[in-house]
C-alpha cells in the first residue's frame, strides 16, 4: 500500500470566537477577536494522521477561494498527499464555532463544496482506494457519497467511520464499519428506537447487531469502550485540562485508524488514540493542536 490512511470527508474554514457564554435566541453577546483556522472533520483527520507519521491522502472538495487555499496549505504542510483534493463547484465549507471558558464548543457548518463531493468523484479516485490500507470517513459529505466509499474499498482494506454529525445509516454502510466510532449522542441517533438503555455496553451490543465488525463508544472523561465479537473492554482516558476540544474527536479517530492499520488491537489503538485526543484538547484550534508522535510519547 502507498498510503496507511485515505481520509474521505469535509474540509472547512473554522471561524472561531471565544465567548463567556453562548447567546440565547434573540440575544447578542460580545466575544474575542475572530480566529480563522483550517478545519473540517475530514481535513482534521488527515492532518492528525500525517502529524503522527502516517502516509496519508485526503479525498475532499474545496472552493476556488482563499479558504480553499488555506486548507490545501495546511494539508501540504502536514505532509498529506492532496492529489485527491478537488477544487471548485461551490465556496469552501465554513464552520462557525464558539468556544466557552471550559473549552466546549458549539458548531454550525455550511457544507459548501463538501456537499458537492459526489459518488462520481469517489469512482474517479479508484486508484487512491486501491493504494490505501485503511479508509476513514465522517458525515459532513453527502450520505450517497459515503455509500460509494464503501463500494470503492479494496478487498483487504479496512473502513473506519465516525458518523458525525449523526443520522440513521443504511445497512450497507453499517456492515462495512470496522470500527464504527460514536460518542453518546451519535450512538443514540443511530440506535433510534433501539436505544432502550443508558449503559454504553448495551449501546455497543445493539450497534454490533446492526452489522459493524467492531464498535468504539467514546465517553469523554470516562475514556472509551471497544467492542467486537471477541468481547468488550473499557479503555481509560488521559486526564488533561481542556483549552479547546475542537477536533479532538477527529484526532482520536485518525490515530485509531492508523494504529489499527499498523496491526494494533482495538484496545491498544484506542489507548493510543485517547492520548492523541488528550494532547489535542490542551491547545487552541483543531489542526493546529494535533500532536506529533514524539509529543504523544512524552505525554
Ligand atoms: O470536529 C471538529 C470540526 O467540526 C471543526 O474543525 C469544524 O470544521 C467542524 O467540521
Ligand atoms: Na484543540
Amino acid at each position: 500500500y502507498d498510503y496507511d490512511l485515505l481520509v474521505v470527508g469535509s474540509a472547512n474554514a473554522d471561524l472561531v470566537i471565544g465567548v463567556e457564554r453562548r447567546p440565547a435566541a434573540g440575544e447578542t453577546v460580545l466575544g474575542s477577536d475572530l480566529a480563522v483556522h483550517p478545519g473540517g472533520k475530514g481535513a482534521n483527520q488527515a492532518v492528525a494522521a500525517a502529524r503522527l507519521g502516517a502516509r496519508t491522502a485526503l479525498l475532499a472538495r474545496v472552493g476556488d477561494d482563499a479558504h480553499g487555499r488555506l486548507l490545501l496549505d495546511s494539508q501540504r504542510t502536514a505532509g498529506v498527499d492532496t492529489v485527491g483534493v478537488l477544487v471548485g463547484g461551490a465556496p469552501t465549507g465554513v464552520a462557525l464555532i464558539t468556544v466557552d471558558p471550559s473549552g466546549d464548543n458549539s458548531i454550525v457548518v455550511s457544507p459548501g463544496a463538501n456537499g458537492r463531493l459526489t459518488p462520481a468523484d469517489v469512482r474517479a479516485a479508484a486508484s487512491l482506494f486501491h493504494a490505501s490500507r485503511v479508509v476513514s470517513a465522517q458525515l459532513e459529505i453527502p450520505l450517497e457519497t459515503v455509500v460509494e466509499v464503501v463500494r470503492a474499498l479494496a478487498p483487504d482494506s479496512r473502513f473506519v467511520l465516525n458518523p458525525s454529525p449523526p443520522r440513521p445509516l443504511p445497512q450497507e454502510i453499517l456492515a462495512a464499519c470496522d470500527p464504527l466510532i460514536v460518542n453518546e449522542h451519535e450512538a443514540k441517533v443511530i440506535l433510534g428506537d433501539a436505544c432502550v438503555s443508558d449503559r454504553p455496553e448495551d449501546w455497543a451490543r445493539i450497534l454490533l447487531a446492526k452489522g459493524p465488525r467492531s464498535v468504539v463508544v467514546t465517553l469523554g472523561a470516562e475514556g472509551s469502550l471497544v467492542a467486537s465479537s471477541e468481547g468488550m473492554t473499557r479503555v481509560p482516558s488521559v486526564r488533561v485540562s481542556a483549552v479547546d476540544t475542537t477536533g479532538a474527536g477527529d484526532a482520536f479517530t485518525a490515530a485509531l485508524a492508523w494504529r489499527l492499520g499498523a496491526g494494533s488491537s482495538l484496545a491498544e489503538a484506542a489507548a493510543y488514540a485517547s492520548r492523541v485526543g488528550a494532547a489535542a484538547v490542551t491547545r487552541q484550534g483543531a489542526q493546529d493542536s494535533f500532536p506529533t508522535a514524539e509529543e504523544v510519547e512524552s505525554l
